[in-house]
């Protein structure tokens, strides 16, 4: 099998520099061809010489990037200002986006999903890509048939710009089906957190908890390639990495 060509957006983020890393560990399946950062002026000596290094075209221009046809996949982990129109110009110029950053309005899902649907590509938004948040939104779901009233609780790093969590809003929208009512959602920004999530129902003398933990950004890596791997054979924008498991 060919290998997947990918561009990795925020490539000098948290989330972008393991996945960038990821890439070049699995050269068996994926070739790196090309890391986008804000601005180039900004990069250290260390990480132009760490692209550098591994033959990584490092770029400020994604545009152009994306715009030379050697793309198959954009990995989106940027921030909420600019993901939207990163991957809606993935879309229109043939390379399919796997949306990582969070930050997306439902407006902006829905725009993402036409444009899928009209170029025929494939699209995935996942909100989290750690296979134990994607089992705790998925029993979250399963455990709300039988409660009235749940809360969550949902606890990141005090660098994360967005809050509620993409996580955390899709783990109550998915409950709100059941429960029949708007799910309460807590954040808390702290140093020294990476990402937690608490899923809290109560019920007459007791209340069940679910909680996940992410411990370093690691565990995001199994699902970015997964979605890569799958992103190929779709031709439709499919939102939550529970769909593609
Ligand atoms: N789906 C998941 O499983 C998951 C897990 C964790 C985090 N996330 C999300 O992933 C995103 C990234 O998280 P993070 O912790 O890595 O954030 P981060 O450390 O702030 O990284 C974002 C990077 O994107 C760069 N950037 C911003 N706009 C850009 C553009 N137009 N072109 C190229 N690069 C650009 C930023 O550069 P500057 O610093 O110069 O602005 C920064 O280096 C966030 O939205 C976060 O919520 C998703």
């Amino acid at each position: 099998m060919s290998k997947i060509k990918v561009i990795v957006a925020g490539a000098l983020g948290r989330m972008g520099s393991e996945a960038v890393k990821t890439f070049i560990e699995h050269k068996d399946e994926f070739e790196l061809i090309g890391a986008a950062v804000r601005d180039l002026k900004n990069v250290s000596d260390e990480n132009l010489e760490f692209h550098k290094r591994n033959n990584i075209n490092l770029t400020d221009d994604l545009n152009a990037l994306i715009e030379s046809g050697e793309a198959d996949v954009l990995v989106e982990l940027t921030t909420p200002d600019s993901v939207y129109e990163n991957s809606l110009f993935a879309l229109k110029n043939g390379v399919r986006p796997v949306i990582g950053a969070t930050g997306l309005t439902v407006d902006d899902i829905k725009e993402l999903s036409k444009q899928a649907q009209k170029s025929q590509m494939g699209a995935i938004l996942a909100p989290n890509f750690a296979l134990g948040a994607v089992l705790m939104m998925r029993y979250a779901f399963e455990i709300s048939k039988y409660y009235d009233k749940a809360e969550i609780i949902e606890l990141h790093h005090d660098k994360k710009v967005d809050m509620p969590s993409g996580t955390a809003i899709k783990t109550g929208d998915l409950m709100e089906h059941s429960l029949g009512n708007k799910v309460p959602i807590h954040s808390v920004r702290l140093p020294g957190l990476v990402a937690k999530q608490q899923v809290i129902f109560g019920s007459q003398g007791e209340t069940l908890t679910l909680e996940h933990n992410s411990i370093d950004r690691t565990c995001f890596m199994p699902g970015i390639r997964l979605s890569c791997k799958k992103v190929m054979e779709l031709k439709q924008l499919i939102y939550g990495l529970e769909n593609i498991l």
